[in-house]
């Protein structure tokens, strides 16, 4: 395993002539790109605009061919690689250079519908102002629904565009090269013929480091094609609120979980980021509490007791720092009454002196302004601006459109309201980041790159990454695998279709739109009807019966009669491509239409049911679950799910993925983890960490290497598990402890400590082998220490499985 965590791409990539630098000196200028031509994008009629029916194919005609493959070699990813204390001197002699208006357009960051026309063409005036008047040091790629239409674009037409952009910022103002930011949160998605990756939880699910390694470094060669050198990404943020729109973007619910699954992304997106050129700078976002919105809707306010923040929130930015994160991404609105733009506590205190972060800090989309837009936290853009200034160590804004942010900050300066000293402490920090990504020797993207953008590499990558994250739930009466020979028949509107597998950040923020529907992924994904197609040989046997947002479509007496003819009906739920405020919902219940058809169909038939849930939010079962004998999460597992997930269902592996977050019965336990206090209920649908195979395997008790666990005396906890199947068993091993008793601070239902992913051949077994250690038991106090209490701990593996054991040890404090 180890193996493939240590790749990147070969040096033909690599070997990057610098330009730009000479004697030692960082110095800009404007020399050529390698051009890339494009054609188009076609004009419809001789209106200016496009119109709002236009073909999404017709925009980017590019004829495109991947490289089957590429190749990879080994790096070292044991030394820390990530922003360092000091500053570079060459970056401070940049630095000396500019003046108050430069700097502060370094900080200021433009969406790139800025740069296009409503022609979908660029718009060379606006590159022109704000390069040559405003010199902006960031342009991000926005995932605006209507505007993106005008630029999903393949990797070439991304390049082309940034590679222009690039022109005018060496050429005009500053000469600082810009650097571009996209969100590509599974695979570069925003980009055509890019392969869309499963979305964060089914990443988590795998229970596998070397896949979220490996999600991290695809995504940040193909960010790179484009000419962009920055991904907002990964999401640390811990799922505490099932029904917040956005937990599709993050590792889950486990502190130490998501922790790993952070820090092996970020290894992914940034490897050796200071020298090698198809890598991206990432983002841990949102800093921090963002996730546990009071009311589960986004962008609300949330309040996080201070030792809960640091229990369960900081775990897993602090391990992103730990794998050298290059930026991070503050949170929307408010934490604890703060806004967090603006919180002294939170951005300087915690960020900076505690977590000791030294990398650049970026607002939220027009985070700012929100404080007087919105929060009344300020008076107008100018006072906004001063109070994020003023108290915190933000150094870039991403402003969005227009000028205020630039405008206001400039006149601050100059009225003496906010120290030079201050600007330049965030200009230092992103001019570093510029030099470390590589810009100042190669501002340009590199052609070489465009190649591999959507390669069967990358496609059977992604494939396998959807295997090991399908979770199985239920499997009574051997329902599953289905049986080749077998009359199944399917419901369900993603079952023919690529774009619900998708879900939101590919095409935009909220997926494609419904005049681009399916035909965006035409040739770049597949289907769930497609797969089943492939292994059965004979076409599927599939009516919608209900849309994507479970309302009903056509008759119900039809598929209560279809079913009734069936050997096995499978229904399949989704969810709308779902992004953040737009995506809030009151409650998990699905929608009525959905439970009534599977009512009936359990009712008035003896056809067994199987449910396949390919959603980004656990949607309440109810009765569903017992009606259903077999039950498999899929969450949005991306463009090239159908094949997967039909082998799964046709026995073609055996399934070895892990529940990520707790999936709650009903709408009241949207906010239980369960880390819950030990004696409070956890009765949710399926806990955490559940999920089994087809294979019966079979656990030896737990055996530790002593069972006292003291400070600085870690023991190794030891367990054989065995594959006494018939199918080769991927099986994912989770240790839990439970501190039986601890005072005042009543002690958790359980915490994760580790867990690890073997491959076992059928009929044999191997031995998971687990460090312990005293340290991991301190926990932070209501006072905010954080301390140790020794006393009787629970050694659990698989806590929640059939195949659960355990063993007792006794903790000291000393
Ligand atoms: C972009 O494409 C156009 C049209 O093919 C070409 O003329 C231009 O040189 C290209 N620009 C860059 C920066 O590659
Ligand atoms: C191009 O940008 C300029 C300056 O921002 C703007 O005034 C103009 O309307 C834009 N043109 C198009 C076609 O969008
Ligand atoms: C799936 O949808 C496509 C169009 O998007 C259609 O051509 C095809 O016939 C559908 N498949 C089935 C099994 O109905
Ligand atoms: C699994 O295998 C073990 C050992 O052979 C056996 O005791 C147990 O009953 C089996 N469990 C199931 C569910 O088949
Ligand atoms: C596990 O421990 C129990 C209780 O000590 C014992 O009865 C049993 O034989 C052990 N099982 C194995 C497989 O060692
Ligand atoms: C973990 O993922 C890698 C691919 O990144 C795969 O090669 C390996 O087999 C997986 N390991 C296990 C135990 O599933």
């Amino acid at each position: 395993m180890k193996v493939s965590l240590y790749h990147i791409l070969v040096s033909a990539f690599l070997v990057i002539e610098p330009i730009y630098k000479v004697n030692g000196e960082l110095k800009v200028g404007n020399k050529a790109p390698i051009p890339i031509p494009v054609a188009g994008p076609r004009k419809i009629g001789n209106t200016v605009c496009l119109p709002d029916n236009f073909l999404q194919a017709d925009l980017d005609p590019t004829p495109f061919t991947p490289v089957e493959s590429y190749s990879v070699q080994e790096f070292d990813t044991s030394k820390y690689i990530g922003p360092q204390d000091k500053i570079d001197e060459d970056v401070e002699e940049l630095l000396k250079t500019l003046t108050v208006e430069q700097k502060v357009g370094q900080m200021t960051q433009l969406t790139h519908t800025e740069f296009i026309g409503c022609d979908g063409a660029m718009n060379k005036t606006a590159m022109e102002y704000y390069f040559d008047k405003y010199s902006i040091g960031s342009v991000m790629h926005y995932g605006h629904p209507i505007k993106t239409r005008w630029s999903y674009w393949s990797a070439q037409r991304f390049a082309n565009f940034t590679n222009t952009l690039q022109e005018y910022a060496t050429s005009k103002g500053s000469k600082i090269p810009i650097i571009y930011a996209m969100d590509s949160v599974k695979g570069a998605a925003l980009i055509r013929g890019a392969v869309v990756l499963p979305s964060s939880p089914n990443v988590a699910a795998t229970f596998n480091r070397s896949i979220a390694y490996d999600w991290g470094r695809i995504s940040a060669k193909d960010t790179r094609a484009s000419g962009a050198h920055w991904t907002f990404s990964p999401s640390a943020d811990t799922n505490t609120q099932k029904q917040w729109p956005r937990n599709f973007k993050n590792f889950g619910e486990d502190p130490f979980h998501n922790g790993e699954m952070v820090y092996y992304s970020v290894k992914g997106y940034q490897g050796d980021y200071k020298k090698d050129r198809t890598r991206v700078a990432a983002c841990a976002k949102h800093f921090i509490g963002y996730s546990s919105p009071i009311n589960g809707k986004d962008r609300e306010p949330r309040n996080v007791p201070m030792n809960q923040l640091m229990e369960y929130h900081v775990p897993s930015f602090q391990r992103a720092f730990d794998a050298g994160v290059a930026s991070v991404m503050e949170a929307y609105a408010a934490t604890n009454g703060e806004d967090v733009v603006s919180s002294n506590l939170l951005l300087r205190k915690l960020l900076r002196e505690t977590l000791k972060f030294k990398g650049m800090l970026i607002t939220d989309f027009d985070e700012i302004n929100s404080q007087y837009l919105r929060h009344k936290t300020a008076i107008d853009a100018s006072d906004a601006a001063y109070g994020t200034l003023k108290k915190t160590s933000v150094d870039m804004s991403m402003v969005g459109e227009g000028r205020s942010f630039a405008d206001g900050v400039i006149d601050l300066v100059k009225k003496g309201k906010i120290p030079e000293s201050r600007i330049d402490e965030s200009v230092r920090r992103i001019l570093q980041l510029k030099k470390d990504v590589g810009l100042f020797e190669q501002p340009f993207s590199d052609p070489k790159l465009i190649e591999t953008v959507g390669s069967k590499q990358d496609i059977e990558a992604s494939r396998n990454f959807v295997k090991e994250s399908l979770v199985l739930l239920k499997n009574e009466n051997n329902v599953l695998p289905l049986k080749q020979e077998e009359n199944v028949f399917f419901v369900g509107a993603n079952v023919n279709s690529t774009r619900y597998l998708c879900g939101s950040w590919s095409f935009s923020g909220v997926g494609p739109t419904n005049i681009d529907g399916d035909k965006v992924y035409q040739g770049y994904g597949d289907t769930i009807a497609l797969g089943v197609e492939k292994l059965t040989k004979k076409p599927i046997n599939w009516i919608q019966g209900y849309d994507i947002s479970g309302n009903k479509i056509g008759d119900y007496d039809e598929i209560v009669r279809i079913a009734r003819k069936a050997d096995k009906i499978v229904f399949s739920f989704g969810e709308d491509t779902i992004v953040d405020v737009q995506s809030d919902t009151d409650t998990l219940d699905l929608n009525p239409e959905q439970y009534s058809i599977v009512e009936r169909v359990a009712k008035e038939t003896s056809t067994p049911i199987i449910l396949l849930l390919a959603q980004n939010r656990p949607y309440s079962l109810g009765k569903l679950s017992k009606y259903a004998d077999g039950i498999i999460n899929a969450g949005i597992p991306g463009a090239y799910a159908g094949l997967p997930i039909a082998e799964l269902l046709y026995g073609k592996f055996s399934p070895s993925a892990r529940m990520p977050y707790t999936y709650p019965k009903k709408d009241y336990q949207a906010n239980v983890n369960y880390y819950t206090p030990i004696w409070n209920e956890y009765r949710p649908e399926f806990a955490y960490g559940v999920g089994f195979g087809y294979n019966n395997v079979t656990y030896s008790n737990v055996t530790v290497s002593s069972d006292k666990l003291r400070p600085g005396k870690p023991i190794t906890v030891s367990v054989t598990a065995t594959n006494n199947g018939k199918m080769e068993q991927k099986e994912t091993v989770i240790m839990y402890t439970t501190q039986n008793i601890r005072h005042i601070h009543a002690p958790e239902r359980m915490r994760v400590r580790n867990f690890d992913k073997k491959i076992l051949a059928p009929g044999t077994s191997a031995t998971f082998e687990f460090k312990l250690t005293a340290e991991e038991f301190k926990f932070w106090t209501a006072e905010l220490n954080h301390i140790l209490e020794g006393g009787p701990v629970t050694i659990t593996i698989n806590a929640g499985n059939k195949n659960a054991v355990n063993t007792q040890i006794e903790l000291y404090k000393e």
